[in-house]
C-alpha cells in the first residue's frame, strides 16, 4: 500500500460507489443510521447467506427462526435487559451534551476502565481532571437503559410498553419450546436468527461500527449442562471457520477470554472475537456461556416449563445455552477494510476491493470495447443475458473510455471485466480482465461460465 489507509478513504468510496450512505441523509442525517445502497446490500446479503449456508443449511442440528423484533415487555423483564442493559453516561454541564464515561476515560488514556465500577470511573474523572470534549466540567455518572421503548397500539399507558429488541437471541429463547415441540431435537441442537437490533447509544461512531440500528447473527446452542465446555469449544471453532471462510486474515484475528466483570450480566463465560480494522483491534462479534439464565429466567416469568426430556428416559433438565454472535454490520466493515487496496499500476494510483469472488456484489462486468458500434453492443448485449442467467450478479457497463471502466469495477471490487472488441464478432472469443492482476487473457464465449465460476 502506498499510504495508510484511513477510515475516511473507506467511507468515501463506499458512498460514492453506492454501498452505504449516511442515513436520512437528505435532513442532516440521523446519527448512528446507515443506508446500504445496491452494492452494500448485496455485499451484506452475500456475507448473511454465507453465513445461514454455513452454520443452517450445511448442518442438522441447526434450526433457523425469524422472530418478531417487537416482543412482549416481560420478555426483557425476565431477561434483565429492563433492569440491567445500561451504559455509564456523563453530561456535559454547560452544553448538556451526553457520554458515554468509559470512552472519554479510554480517550484520556485510563487503563482498565472496563473493569471499573461505577465509583471507580467517577474517582478516575476526579483524579485525572477530565473535562467533557467541549473542555466545560462533567456531571457524576449514571446509568442509561440502552432499550428503546415504544407504545404497542392506541393506548399508551405501562401495559403496552414494548421495546425495539437490543438482541436477536430472546426471540430463539422463547421459541426454544415451540422448536422441540415441532421437530424433538437430540440434544445439543441450536437455533439461528438473522435480523436487525436496535440500540440508544449514547455516542454512536466509527462509521458502521457502533450504530443505533443494526443487524446481528445470532446462534443459541442448548446443551446439557455437564457438557457446556466441549459444546463452547466446538461452536468458538466453528466461529473462526466462518471468519476465515468469509476471507478475514488469521493474523487480524483475535480471540479474548472477557474478564467476569466485563461480561454481560447473563455470561459466565466470553470469549470476544476481535479484528484489526484501520480504527483499532475491536469487536467483531463474541461466544457466550449464558448457562441456564434466560431459559430459567423465561420459566420463572412465564410460569411454562422449558425443561428438556430426554428421549432415554434420564432426568428432565433446563438446557445450557451457548451463544456465537455476530455483528453482521462489523462483518461487512471488517471485509471492506481487509480488502481495500491501493496500488500503482501503470504509474498511476489505483484503488481497488479486494474482495473474496463469493462475496463480490458484482462477479463480472460486461462491455462493448466502443459503445457507438451497434455490431459490437449487440454482440455484447448476447454475452451479458447469457451471464445474467448463469451467473447473476453481472453488470453492463459501458459509461465512459474502458479505463474508466476497470477503475470503477475495481473499486467495486468486480472480480472479472469481460470486454466484447471486433475480434469477438470474428471468433466468438472475449477479454477476460483480473481484478487483481490487471491481466487480460482471451477467452471463448462458450467458455466463459465455466472460467469465471
Ligand atoms: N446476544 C448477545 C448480544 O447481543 O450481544
Amino acid at each position: 500500500m502506498s499510504k495508510t489507509v484511513a477510515m475516511e478513504d473507506i467511507v468515501s468510496l463506499t458512498k460514492r460507489r453506492g454501498f452505504i450512505y449516511q442515513g436520512s441523509e437528505l435532513y442532516g442525517g440521523l446519527s448512528g443510521t446507515w443506508d446500504y445502497g445496491p452494492l452494500g446490500i448485496q455485499l451484506k446479503r452475500n456475507i448473511s447467506n454465507a453465513w445461514w449456508k454455513f452454520f443452517v443449511e450445511d448442518r442438522d442440528d441447526t434450526y433457523g427462526i425469524d422472530a418478531a423484533i417487537l416482543m412482549n415487555q416481560k420478555v426483557w423483564q425476565a431477561s434483565g435487559h429492563v433492569d440491567g442493559f445500561s451504559d455509564p453516561l456523563v453530561e456535559d454541564m454547560v452544553n448538556k451534551k451526553r457520554h458515554r464515561a468509559d470512552h472519554l476515560l479510554e480517550d484520556a488514556g485510563v487503563e482498565n476502565v472496563a473493569a471499573m465500577s461505577t465509583e471507580q470511573m467517577n474517582q478516575a474523572f476526579k483524579d485525572n481532571n477530565i473535562k467533557s470534549p467541549d473542555g466545560n466540567e462533567l456531571s457524576e455518572i449514571r446509568q442509561f437503559n440502552m432499550m428503546f421503548q415504544t407504545n404497542v397500539g392506541a393506548i399508551q399507558d405501562e401495559t403496552s410498553v414494548s421495546y425495539l429488541r437490543p438482541e436477536t437471541a430472546q426471540g430463539m429463547f422463547v421459541n426454544f419450546k415451540n422448536i422441540v415441540d415441532s421437530f424433538s431435537p437430540n440434544i445439543p441442537f441450536a437455533t439461528a436468527q438473522i435480523g436487525k437490533a436496535f440500540r440508544n447509544e449514547i455516542s454512536p461512531r466509527d462509521f458502521i461500527f457502533r450504530v443505533r440500528e443494526f443487524e446481528q447473527m445470532e446462534i443459541e446452542v442448548f446443551a446439557h449442562p455437564d457438557n457446556w465446555r466441549e459444546v463452547f469449544d466446538e461452536w468458538l471453532e466453528l466461529q473462526k471457520q466462518f471468519y476465515l471462510s468469509i476471507g478475514l486474515p488469521e493474523e487480524k484475528l483475535h480471540f479474548i477470554d472477557v474478564p467476569a466483570e466485563d461480561r454481560a450480566h447473563y455470561s459466565k463465560h466470553s470469549i470476544d472475537s476481535e479484528f484489526d480494522y484501520i480504527i483499532g483491534q475491536k469487536e467483531l462479534g463474541g461466544c457466550a456461556y449464558r448457562t441456564d439464565h434466560d431459559l430459567s429466567a423465561h420459566m420463572k416469568h412465564s410460569g411454562k416449563n422449558l425443561e428438556y426430556r430426554p428421549k432415554d428416559g434420564s432426568p428432565a433438565f433446563v438446557p445450557h445455552v451457548i451463544e456465537p454472535t455476530f455483528g453482521l454490520d462489523r462483518l461487512v466493515l471488517a471485509v471492506i477494510d481487509s480488502s481495500y487496496v491501493e496500488d500503482e499500476v501503470n504509474g498511476e494510483k489505483r484503488v481497488y476491493l479486494k474482495l473474496p469472488k463469493h462475496l463480490a456484489p458484482v462477479k463480472v462486468a460486461v462491455s462493448p470495447l466502443l459503445k457507438n458500434k451497434p455490431e459490437l453492443v449487440e454482440k455484447a448485449r448476447e454475452v451479458y443475458a447469457q451471464l445474467k442467467k448463469d451467473i447473476g450478479s453481472v453488470m453492463w457497463d459501458d459509461n465512459g473510455n474502458i479505463g474508466k471502466r476497470y477503475r470503477r469495477q475495481d473499486e467495486i471490487g468486480t472480480p472479472y471485466c469481460v470486454v466484447i472488441d471486433f475480434d469477438s464478432l470474428e471468433d466468438n472469443s472475449v477479454t477476460v480482465r483480473h481484478r487483481d492482476t490487471t491481466e487480460q487473457e482471451r477467452v471463448a464465449i462458450s467458455d466463459l461460465v465455466g472460467k469465471i465460476s
